[in-house]
């Protein structure tokens, strides 16, 4: 049984609605999915939503309704538009869910069963307002705690910490042994650099009295766990992960057969989440090395360089776009118009213009022009002739560039790619003057030749545009006449029979006129 190509996103926080920088993580998610799937590799895609915390417990109570009913309405709303979007995932994760409470309260128990959690006391100033304990960081210059904090007072609290600190010369040296923990390498650095100054336990609890919409610590039903111990966890127990083994090779091979994931996290959420918080626990579970996931972190989308936030009001609703331009639009926007790792700024305009440029004038374009010369000229069948088209060398090249770009991750890089041989195509058009050929009897075996070259070109970047347009790749090839269901080897030059009947032409990419802004 081959390995299965295990994919993770991070879960979305279900205190308010999904916005453009969650629909991007979850496309480029998708998009490294089917590649795989191209390629014939088991997959399988998890994601879902994090349900729990202080958070969903206020936006709740001001909406005044029950935790549960609240984040099921969100969750919704997320579920709702990944379907739009088709992002085709193999699991969906709610952290309220009986099966991951048991796995996380399974590992809380034998971590502290193995004396890694304790419990102490901790006594420092407390906002009211923002229900956390403030540090000197949060001091003004003159040494006061600002207003936005509130009412601020003395407290002591007891609490369950996590032994975070005791496995920092593990995670330094993890670091150095394997240098694509982390992509990309700066992302690497970064943590790195964390690490180094980490010091300090990690407190995992919080009183019930202040928190009740969690977890219960499974040693002590006065408390629920907070956020990490039951948002990370995750990632194992929704992939069948038993929390009453403790080494790997006793867990159930549904498990085996997946794990370690590539984890698709934005860069907010590296340090320290995932990047020690996480890995330290799968290190204190008893994860051994060769067996931590590897984290690809991705930049943000922002808005006029601007940090895009509820409370700034600059959200961008992906379901707008989706509405207004469809969803394949999107996709293809937020595939191409950001470098995988970088941030980059949205602009509805540049969707349009990108939309436009790529898909209406060139792509669309080309599938167009094709088949209506094939019809125009040759009924429609397409007949090889003559000997290797100046195509098919390009066309090689193309599929080799793509795998290249894509066992990096860089999903534009590979648009980029298919971009230009798109063009290639139309010069070859443009060269090769059909309308003259077709005007020359003793030229007619050049005309076949050019107009087979070109169905076959169109067949190649079908399969390779599915995993971006998954929808636009499936009516290219409605209109080629062809199966719409392939492997990446399908990529290869010389699948189209001779004396193919192609279908008809449809306007593929409609041109999205400005004024509609
Ligand atoms: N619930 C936590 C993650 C727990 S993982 C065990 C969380 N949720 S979130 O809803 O705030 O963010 C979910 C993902 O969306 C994160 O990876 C985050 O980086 C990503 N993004 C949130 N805003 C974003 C942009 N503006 N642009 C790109 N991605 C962004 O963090």
């Amino acid at each position: 049984m081959p390995k299965t190509f295990f994919i993770t996103t991070a879960i979305d926080y279900t205190n308010s609605a999904p916005h453009i920088g969650h629909a991007y993580e979850k496309v480029l998610a998708d998009v490294i999915a089917r590649y795989h799937r191209l390629k014939d590799d088991n997959v399988f895609f998890l994601t879902g939503v994090d349900q729990h915390g202080q958070k969903v417990q206020q936006s709740a109570a001001k909406t005044g309704v029950p935790p549960s009913e609240f984040v099921k309405a969100i969750t919704q709303k997320f579920a709702h538009l990944w379907k739009k979007l088709d992002v085709q995932y193999d699991e969906w994760a709610e952290t309220t869910s009986d099966r991951h409470k048991q796995v996380v309260q399974g590992i809380l128990q034998r971590l502290f069963d193995a004396g890694q959690i304790y419990n102490d006391k901790q006594a420092g100033y407390y906002s009211i307002r923002q229900e956390q304990f403030l540090t000197d960081k949060e001091r003004n210059p003159d040494g006061q705690f600002g207003a936005e904090w509130g009412q601020v007072e003395f407290r002591e609290e007891e609490n369950y910490y996590f032994r975070l600190s005791q496995h920092k010369d593990w995670l330094l040296s993890y670091l150095d042994k394997r240098k694509d923990a982390v992509i990309p390498d700066f992302r690497q650095t970064e943590l790195r650099n964390a690490v180094e100054k980490l010091s300090g336990d990690l407190c995992i609890s919080r009183p019930k009295s202040r928190l009740d919409w969690g977890i219960e610590l499974p040693f002590d039903e006065e408390f629920v766990t907070y956020v990490w111990f039951d948002a990370l966890t995750n990632y194992i127990s929704f992939a069948g992960y038993d929390a009453a083994h403790s080494t790997l090779n006793s867990q159930p091979s549904v498990f085996r057969d997946k794990w370690p994931a590539l984890q698709i996290i934005g860069k907010d959420i590296l340090v320290p989440a995932h990047g020690i918080y996480w890995l330290i626990m799968l290190h204190a579970i008893g994860f051994p090395d060769d067996q931590m996931p590897q984290l690809l972190v991705h930049g943000w989308w922002n808005l006029s360089g601007a940090k895009m936030s509820k409370s700034a009001g600059n959200i961008v609703d992906p379901s707008v776009l989706i509405e207004k331009y469809g969803s394949e639009a999107l996709r293809y926007y937020l595939m191409s118009d950001i470098a995988t790792g970088q941030d980059a700024d949205f602009s509805e305009e540049r969707l349009i213009e990108r939309y436009n440029a790529d898909l209406a004038n060139s792509l669309g374009n080309l599938l167009n022009r094709t088949l209506n010369m094939a019809h125009r000229y040759r009924d429609g069948v397409v007949t090889k002739a003559g000997g290797d088209s100046p195509l098919a060398r390009q066309a090689a090249d193309l599929v080799r560039e793509y795998n290249g770009v894509f066992g990096r991750f860089e999903v534009h890089a590979a648009i980029s790619r298919l971009m230009e041989f798109t063009t290639t195509c139309n010069t070859y058009i443009e060269m090769s003057a059909p309308w003259k050929l077709a005007k020359d009897p003793e030229r007619s075996d050049a005309l076949d030749h050019m107009l087979f070259a070109l169905a076959e070109a169109l067949r190649v970047i079908a399969v390779l545009t599915s995993v971006i347009l998954p929808s636009a790749a499936r009516q290219i090839c409605y209109q080629l006449n062809i199966r719409d269901e392939f492997r990446l080897a399908d990529a290869d030059w010389g699948g189209l029979p001779d004396k193919h009947h192609l279908g008809k032409p449809v306007p593929l990419f409609p041109r999205i006129e400005t004024t509609e802004l």
